[in-house]
């Protein structure tokens, strides 16, 4: 039998909507302060999409910016999974509002609904198809226009939350061809729901309950308190399927919800803090597109190179939550 291909990452790439709210700006909608954000999320500010910018927008300019990086273009894509809870519609998928924009026909073109763990499903399903030998390359993109949801005034939420696009070029290898001592690729991935928690975040609408689009509620510190362990219990799970020791690991580019829970993570895991990449204050909690925007930024400022082995982890309603090992 022939032996199944790997896939790698071969091109990274995100876009941020141009409109700022800093938390200044978010004092002046809600009874809140930037001392209060900054203590309790490390976020100084968020990015908006201008009216009319939708997420299939967002997630397009983030796919030309992760070509152009790759040096491919959108000719050399046959597959596309998108990671959004703020599609532009109920459907069709985000993912074919995408494609139609990068000028692409052919190849499938899907949305993965895993809320805030949305990329780390991306990246884990489109693994899982390319490794069945079906699709060559790949964009998995992480796109969201959370601004859309949230309820502006919930100080308790609407300060958390921004809009952005981020993501990445998968290629498929044949087994065996990459020859370096520790070859490039995706090695593992854990991923877990456990549905008793739906009611800790959620949206309060949708097509099949009230019709409308609803907007999005969440008990913050229980999350908070699911969040440290679950994420380090995935970490550790998916860097033992990889076979990768914790200290083997470069770089933990996080879902960038809460600086506080980024340093959760690193205490019960004994991480160093300058191995895990935050721009949890540049744009906040940008859900699916977080990890995708975090990672893009690792490695154009330099820090992220190949050869180095990076862990990805999230969790978000569902609760649904997981981590992925690969190395660039
Ligand atoms: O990405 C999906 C996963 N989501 C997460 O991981 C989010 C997890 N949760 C969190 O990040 C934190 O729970 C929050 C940042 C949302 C809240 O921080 P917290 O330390 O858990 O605060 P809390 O919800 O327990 O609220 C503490 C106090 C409350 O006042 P009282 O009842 O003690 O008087 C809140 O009303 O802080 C108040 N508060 C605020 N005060 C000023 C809540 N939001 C604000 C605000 N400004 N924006």
């Amino acid at each position: 039998m022939r032996p199944l291909p790997t896939t790698r990452v071969v091109g990274v790439g995100s876009f941020l909507p141009k409109q700022v709210l800093t938390n200044a700006d978010m004092a002046k909608m809600v009874n809140t302060s930037h001392d209060w954000i900054v203590e309790r999320t490390g976020i100084h500010r968020r990015h908006i999409a201008a009216e009319g910018e939708t997420t299939s927008d967002l997630a397009a300019k983030a796919s030309i910016a992760a070509l152009a990086h790759a040096g491919l273009s959108s000719a050399d894509i046959d597959l596309i999974v998108l990671a959004t809870a703020t599609p532009d519609r109920t459907f069709p998928a985000t993912a074919a509002i995408t494609q139609h924009k990068l000028g692409i026909t052919s190849g499938a073109a899907f949305d993965v609904h895993a809320v805030c763990a949305g990329f780390v499903y991306a990246i884990a399903t489109a693994d899982g198809l390319m490794s069945k030998g079906g699709h060559k390359r790949a964009l998995v993109v992480g796109a969201e226009t959370f601004s859309r949801i949230v309820d502006w005034s919930d100080r308790g939420t609407c300060v958390l939350f921004g809009d952005g696009a981020g993501a990445i070029v998968l290629e498929a290898v044949e087994a065996g061809s990459d020859t370096k001592a520790k070859p490039s690729g995706i090695l593992a991935t854990a991923l877990h729901t456990d549905g008793r928690y739906t009611d800790l975040l959620y949206v309060d609408g949708g097509p099949s309950t009230t019709g409308t689009i609803g907007r999005l509620r969440m008990t913050g510190n229980l999350v908070f308190k699911h969040a440290v362990t679950k994420i380090s219990d995935s970490i550790l799970q998916a860097c033992a399927r990889a076979g990768v020791a914790l200290d083997e690991v470069d770089w933990f580019v996080p879902h960038q919800a809460n600086q506080r829970i980024l340093e959760g993570v690193a205490r019960r895991l004994n991480l160093a803090p300058e191995r895990i990449v935050s721009t949890v204050a540049e744009h906040g909690n940008t859900s699916a597109a977080s990890i995708p925007l975090a990672l893009d930024c690792a490695i154009k400022d330099g820090r992220a190179k190949p050869g180095d082995l990076v862990v990805i982890e999230a969790i978000g309603g569902g609760l649904s939550w997981g981590a992925a090992v690969f190395r660039l």
